[in-house]
């Protein structure tokens, strides 16, 4: 199993592009299966899950090809395809399940595994099922696998979702686009993701129309068109790069985004001393001597993102005073504190809450990742202390960070992979 080897003291600085957006590819990967006439995806992360998600659209029979070098994904499918997703490509991946809205709307049929994905919490997909329920879905749970069939095609109709949850809007927006009538859905999910797939999906011809702050009414079509598609840059990662700067001490230029659509994130890091210039479509990031403490609580967009909580407690770790954060979004997602306090962190936990208490001395040790974005603090945390800190299971930090040491050394961090 590969591990991570990163030796901290180094100043992250230079300039650091960033990658498309994991998050928005998926769920536009999983829209092609609307579509017969090319399509063409450009700055495709190279990511386990991108991969994972490719193999899977492959497996049912998409014409897909995936051109790594140059992060483009070309895809013309000519003749129909599978209507079954299997466990073994959905037990990593959780989005994996997004395929069901697609392959449900244009084949009225559907057998897809219950999806895996982080051990966050229960995630469950009652939204996804209930909205399809809603729209004319028969759907039964089996053996592992929802078996889900609507035999004279989806209808429109209102759509509001008791919870936000950004896979249950993409999923019934997919299958919203060959519903018949009208579908209005309600209580939206707004983040950048969401948007980009609005933007792809109108490309090949989709009517969509967003109405107000949540509200999104599409209307159904049978006809599509050829489009070619940039992936929208991943704010994860760039927020990611601002907090390894910071807590180093760095100056880095950060490239290849839309700042405006990290606003919330800058002012955070702003209050707790970091320094951001914001240009149109890179910013630099650099830290004045003190860190203050600052209190979070995690939301849906545009809130602060439980996809940067991990990260944002290393830098708290450093800051003066107590900081803490309120995850709101998942229930288990403290599950790397115990790793940084065998760092020496000072983190208390109760419920959803972390008092984090700051200027902790933190030592390299030998971790445990367990999910995506906690193997991430994990390699954040291992650059403050100058002795080695080696990561577990990073095949977590595979899925969704791509090229993580080499970017890290190009901007003077010393990591590197041990097999
Ligand atoms: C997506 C992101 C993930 C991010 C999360 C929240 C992708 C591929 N993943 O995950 O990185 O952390 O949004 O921003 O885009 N819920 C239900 N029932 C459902 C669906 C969700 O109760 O049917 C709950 C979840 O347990 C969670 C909350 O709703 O508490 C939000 O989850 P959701 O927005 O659906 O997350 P994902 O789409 O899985």
């Amino acid at each position: 199993m590969q591990k991570l080897e990163v030796i901290g003291g180094k100043k992250i600085s230079g300039t650091v592009i960033i990658s498309g957006a994991k998050n928005a590819t998926l769920p536009i990967l999983a829209s092609t299966i609307l579509t017969n006439k090319k399509v063409i995806i450009n700055n495709v992360p190279v990511v386990r899950d991108v991969e994972t998600m490719a193999e899977l659209l492959k497996t049912i029979g998409s014409s897909i090809k995936f051109n790594k070098k140059k992060k483009k994904i070309l895809i013309h499918n000519k003749k129909s395809l599978k209507t079954f997703a299997p466990y073994n490509l959905l037990k990593t991946m959780r989005a994996g399940v997004l395929v069901l809205g697609a392959m449900l709307t244009k084949y009225r049929i559907a057998k897809v595994s219950l999806p895996g994905g982080c051990a966050i919490g229960s995630r469950p997909i009652d939204l996804h099922l209930n909205a399809l329920k809603k729209m004319g879905a028969k759907i039964k749970i089996k053996n592992g696998y929802i078996h889900a069939s609507a035999k004279k095609g989806l209808k429109g109709g209102i759509i509001k979702f008791p919870k936000i949850s950004v896979g249950a809007t993409e999923n019934i927006l997919i299958a919203a686009c060959f519903a018949k009538g009208e579908t209005k859905l309600r209580n939206c999910a707004i983040e950048p993701e969401v948007e980009d797939l609005i933007i792809f999906l109108k490309k090949i011809g989709c009517r969509i129309e967003k109405i107000g702050k949540r509200s999104i009414n599409v209307f159904g079509i049978k006809k599509l068109k050829p489009a070619k598609h940039k992936i929208i840059f991943d704010r994860i990662e760039t927020c990611t790069y601002i907090i390894a700067a910071a807590l180093t001490k760095g100056n880095l230029k950060i490239k290849n985004i839309i700042p405006k659509i990290i606003s919330t994130e800058i002012k955070l890091l702003n209050k707790m001393g970091v320094k951001v210039v914001i240009k149109k479509d890179h910013i630099i990031v650099s830290r004045p001597k003190k860190l203050k403490s600052i209190n979070i609580v995690t939301r849906p967009y545009p809130g602060f993102p439980t996809d940067l909580q991990a990260q944002i407690m290393i830098l708290m770790t450093k800051a003066e005073g107590v900081s803490t954060i309120q995850e709101n979004i998942f229930e288990n997602r403290f599950m790397h504190v115990s790793e940084l306090r065998r760092m020496g962190a000072k983190i208390e936990i109760k419920g959803n809450k972390a008092k984090v208490f700051g200027k902790s001395k933190l030592n390299g040790a030998e971790l445990m990742a367990t999910d995506l974005r906690a193997s991430v603090c994990l390699v954040l945390a291992g650059l403050i202390p100058s002795s080695k800190t080696v990561i577990n299971r990073i095949y977590h930090l595979d899925r969704g960070y791509e090229k993580i040491e080499k970017k890290l050394s190009q901007c003077g961090a010393k990591v590197r992979r041990l097999q």
